[in-house]
């Protein structure tokens, strides 16, 4: 299942911004393909008792769904712009380098496989949780969970190693004053969650004496559990910080649908997407 969710991301970070309209096209397909994936994986435990008989109450069920109804909502949004892509012009093969006026392919290949991965990481978290403590499903979503967290976290640090050597190219010049003062904060505090929650995984499983799989390969950790610690942990990785990232991701996103639909300002946001 973890190579499964690897190759989406490295498909969807070679193909989304493309040169060639019908392979961007089909990678906007394969995204709203994967979602539907998720929105039939949470009507199957919907239906099938697995939400009904979950150990940890019904808090997680419901936030799957909640993210399952936004996931239909992004498929039908995902088909209309596979649909305009397909009929806008192919365009000029992209530099790898970040430069003036745009990110490079390196910067939008890694910021599109994180995005992927991360909002696959929250599903897979929640349901895992759901599962019971001696279900064997329950080792597999976590080890999956565990190598893709890990996963993340390298990206992340690698993207800023990348515009270390490579700077971004400058906030667009249409951005409002409010509008930089906010993409200043956001910016920062998305690469700033998404170190914590991958940070604060490791350390609840190396602390709650639990195994750690990564690609296959299990760690042998200290068998005592720090209760202490891993109490801290959990409460920051399992609700302080999602609630956080969720803050900051609906900030990210409603600014970019705002400044594509409703300010029009349609050229900005083909810096990061074609
Ligand atoms: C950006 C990366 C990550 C995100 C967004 C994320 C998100 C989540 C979420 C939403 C949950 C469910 C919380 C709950 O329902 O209470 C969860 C659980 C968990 N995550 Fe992560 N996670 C990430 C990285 C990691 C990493 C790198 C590891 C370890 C190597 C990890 C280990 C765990 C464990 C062990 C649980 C179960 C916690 C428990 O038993 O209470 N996570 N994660």
């Amino acid at each position: 299942m973890t190579a499964q969710y690897l190759f989406l991301a490295l498909v969807l970070a070679l193909t989304l911004n493309h040169r060639n309209r019908f392979v961007r096209a089909a990678g906007t397909l394969l995204a709203a393909i994967a979602l539907g994936f998720i929105v039939l994986s949470v009507i199957l435990a919907d239906t099938d008792g697995t939400f009904a008989a979950a150990p940890t109450g019904m808090v997680r069920p419901l936030l799957l769904n909640a993210q399952a109804a936004v996931a239909l909502a992004a498929i039908v949004f995902l088909l209309w712009a596979a649909w305009r892509q397909v009929g806008r012009a192919s365009t000029d093969p992209l530099p790898w380098r970040n430069d003036a006026a745009t990110f490079g392919l390196v910067s939008r290949g890694a910021h599109w496989a994180t995005a992927t991965l991360v909002l696959c990481l929250f599903p897979i978290g929640l349901f895992l949780q759901t599962l019971p403590a001696a279900s064997p499903d329950r080792g597999v979503f976590l080890a999956v969970h565990q190598t893709l967290g890990v996963t993340v976290l390298v990206l992340v640090l690698a993207r800023l190693g990348w515009l270390a050597r490579s700077p971004p190219p400058p906030l667009a010049p249409s951005l409002r004053r409010w509008e930089r003062s906010l993409a200043r904060l956001v910016h920062p505090a998305l690469y700033a969650s998404i170190i914590l929650l991958a940070s604060t995984g490791l350390l609840l499983t190396l602390s709650g004496g639990l195994r750690l799989e990564l690609y296959g390969w299990t760690s042998r950790l200290p068998a005592q559990a720090d209760v202490a610690a891993g109490g801290l942990w959990k409460t920051l990785h399992n609700l302080v910080l999602p609630i956080l990232f969720y803050a900051i991701i609906a900030l990210h996103l409603g600014a970019v649908l705002k400044h594509h639909f409703i300010a029009r300002r349609t050229r900005d946001v083909r810096r990061m997407l074609r």
